[in-house]
This record gives structure tokens, sequence and C-alpha cells, in this order.
């Protein structure tokens, strides 16, 4: 990102008119625009920000790795605890996580960025830890607190970029649908499986 265009984007404020009802555009982040160097390779888009987007998209990369991984943890102890209707969920909720990683480092890669898979990165997260549970209830609320912080991710990014970067939202809205989706799914099953009785 050209820092003359970052600093006008970031500093300028729109001039106010105040004999109109709409402030005027804001014309020095508009000629840092067209000054800037087209370094976003075969994607015709044209993302401002691409730096800090690609950052932001990598938070999501990690995140929905580190979901995949714990949704086949408990697609594993799920069938160790005889409930093969959820095991079957929970691989679909993997898989689906893998997925969106994978759209996700493939539109960092149209950004000409890198998609971060390091297990470094994903070790950093600490929030999602992968805990024993006494029972399914426990399991599926382990999942739900995940996912509500996917969900809050996305909308967090989606806000963010929305101004600058109209291809990237389009990916993330869909994620997003399905990140919501899955969650009022994972709902149902903790009220089925809220009043269990502790397996292990
Ligand atoms: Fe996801």
């Amino acid at each position: 990102m050209n820092s003359k265009l970052a600093k006008a984007q970031s500093t300028s404020k729109p001039v106010l008119n105040l004999g109109a009802s709409l402030p005027k555009l804001n014309t020095k982040a508009i000629r840092a625009a067209h000054n800037e160097k087209n370094d976003t390779g075969a994607c015709q888009n044209f993302p401002l920000h691409r730096k800090k987007i690609i950052a932001l998209l990598n938070v999501a990369v990690s995140s929905e790795l580190v979901n995949m991984l714990r949704y086949r943890h408990h697609h594993n102890l799920s069938l160790a605890m005889d409930v093969p209707e959820l095991s079957r969920d929970f691989l679909k909720y993997a898989n689906q996580e893998l997925a969106h990683a994978d759209k996700i480092a493939k539109r960092i890669f149209e950004l000409n960025g890198t998609a971060d898979c390091s297990p470094r990165t994903l070790a950093k997260q600490k929030r999602n830890k992968f805990k024993a549970h006494k029972s399914i209830a426990s399991l599926l609320n382990t999942d739900l607190a995940c996912a509500r912080a996917m969900i809050e991710t996305y909308r967090q990014i989606i806000t963010r970029i929305s101004s600058y970067d109209a291809a990237t939202c389009e990916i993330l809205e869909k994620i997003l649908t399905l990140e919501e989706k899955n969650m009022a799914e994972l709902n149902r099953h903790l009220l089925t499986f809220n009043h269990s009785e502790p397996i292990i």
C-alpha cells in the first residue's frame, strides 16, 4: 500500500458543504488511489488497504483451520460416545470449515498475498481449546462458543472492508451465511442433548 494513500484515507476528512445534503467527495483519497500502483496481480478489483485486508483474511484462515481440527476431534469423540447422527454433522462441519479456509486462502493469493496456514499461527489461538468433554452438551457448548466467535469475526471483517473490496466481501458473506446456518443446527442439537446423562 502506498503510504500516501493510507495516510490520505486515514487522516483526511470529507469537507462538509453546509448548503448541500451530502458531504463532498474526499478528493485527496481519490487522487492517492489514482496514483497507487495496481499490485493485485490478475485480480481485476482494486482493493485499497490490500495488506490490511490480507492480514484480516489470514485471521479467518487460521480460525477456520482450527475449527476444522476441533470438529474432526468432536466427530471422533461423538463416534466413541456412540452418537452417530451427531458425528456425521461434525464431519460435515469439519469439511465445510476446510472448504472455507481454502476459499479465503485462494482469495489471499489473488490479492498477491500468502495464506498463513502455519501450525505456529494456529497454536496462537488460545480461545479455541481442545478440552476433554464429559457430555455431548459440553462438547456442543464449546462448538457454539467458537461458532459465535467466528460469526462475529466475519461480521467485523466485512464491516471493515466493505468499502474497499466488494469481491472479498461477497466470498465472506456466503461463508457467513453458512456459519449462521450451522450455529442454528448446533443450537438444535444442544436442545436435544442438553439433558442427556454424562457419557464419560
Ligand atoms: Fe467456516
